[in-house]
């Protein structure tokens, strides 16, 4: 088959990366007979210095005419002090909001040859653990209404969360679907006690369940999550949440499993068309040193063939290469333990390939 695949590298190590996961992708393509044909447009900083915005129209485009999206990561001290509208991060929300993207489906897992890298108490982690965050990518209080204003104690600053029913409806049907292939459990994770749009959150992720056989749901507060995330993680199988705290324990997650170099991510709407990205940031001290670790962007090159594609084979030949390389003691600065030999980005890439 043939695909036509858009690539954002970005900023920072996402150059790097999107070229190592290019690389495994070519590979899988002469492997199992299929053409990918990469097209390169810009955003984030890299955007701003070519075009003067982080997000030009030509790149919106692109990426609505591709067959799927792949993204390294935005971002830099070098864009820090620009105003709001022309951040490298209202690219990469521009572009998720341009494509539809609503749900953001983050993986994170143990691999056993990491186990020693957790900074979890071994037996906290005995029975692994093997989570998936959905998190809800166009909504709440990253697009609510924001802004300036002279408040009651002077000059203050305002954000807004708000949630539709349809937004809460088509998020939670995309975390019981992903459950029913699942264990079928899914925890919700809101702040019910407090806010408003937590309250409805509740309401409707249990009326959308009754809908879905053999899937069951279970409220946890988000600070209680963010406690039971490094309590008992091996508890967690399906998370559904909002964008904002689905950010934040997605980054928490990260930790446990070691790096947060090794989570990939997609971002899916109604189509197959997705974009598919690290969960990591850009991470400019680390551009250009070889230190980069391409897996998370490895991964989410699987995870476009799985999700945008439905090439199974070829996305288990990916995953399978990534735990053969981390089972025979390959590993990037991020992962490595105490004396082991360290691979830059593109030995690790080299690794990998060697095993598809
Ligand atoms: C992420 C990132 C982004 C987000 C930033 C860069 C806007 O942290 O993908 O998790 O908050 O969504
Ligand atoms: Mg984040």
């Amino acid at each position: 088959m043939e695909y036509n695949i858009a690539l954002l590298k970005g900023d920072g190590i996402g150059p790097e990366i999107v070229d190592s996961a290019v690389a495994v992708l070519e590979k899988v393509a002469e492997k199992f007979g299929h053409t990918f044909r990469f097209t390169e447009y810009l955003i984030g900083g890299a955007a701003i210095d070519a075009t003067g915005v982080p997000l030009p129209q030509e790149t919106v485009d692109g990426c609505l005419a591709a067959d799927s999206v792949l993204l390294g990561a935005v971002g830099g001290p070098k864009w820090d002090t620009l105003p709001a509208q022309l951040r490298p991060e209202k690219g990469l929300l521009g572009i998720r909001a341009a494509m539809g993207l609503y749900t953001n489906l983050r993986p994170a897992k143990l691999y056993p040859a990491l186990a020693g890298k957790c900074p979890l108490r071994a037996d906290l982690v005995a029975n692994g653990f093997d989570m998936l965050i959905v998190r809800e990518l166009t909504g709440g209080i990253y697009f609510g209404d924001r802004g300036r204003r002279e408040g009651q104690y002077g000059p203050e600053a305002y954000d807004t969360e708000a949630y539709s029913v349809m937004e809460i409806e088509r998020i939670c049907r995309v975390a019981m679907s992903a459950a029913q292939k699942r264990t079928g459990k899914v925890i919700s994770v809101d702040k019910a006690n407090v806010l408003e749009t937590s309250r409805l959150w509740r309401e409707i992720v249990h009326r959308v369940a009754e809908e879905y056989e053999g899937v069951t749901v279970e409220d946890m507060l988000v600070d209680n999550t963010a406690q039971q995330l490094v309590r008992n993680p091996s508890q967690f199988d399906v998370l559904v949440t909002t964008n904002m705290f689905g950010d934040i324990l997605s980054d928490e997650a990260s930790q446990i499993t070691g790096s947060i170099g090794m989570l990939p991510s997609a971002s899916l709407g109604d189509s197959t068309r997705g974009l598919f990205e690290p969960i990591h940031g850009s991470a400019p001290k680390y551009t250009g040193t070889g230190k980069a670790n391409p897996i998370a962007t490895v991964l989410s090159g699987a995870m476009m063939l799985r999700y945008s594609f439905d090439l199974k084979a070829e996305a288990d030949a990916i995953e399978a290469a990534v735990d053969r390389a981390l089972n025979d003691g390959c590993r990037t600065n991020d992962i490595a333990g105490p004396g082991d030999p360290v691979l830059t980005c593109g030995g690790m890439t080299e690794a990998i390939l060697a095993r598809i």
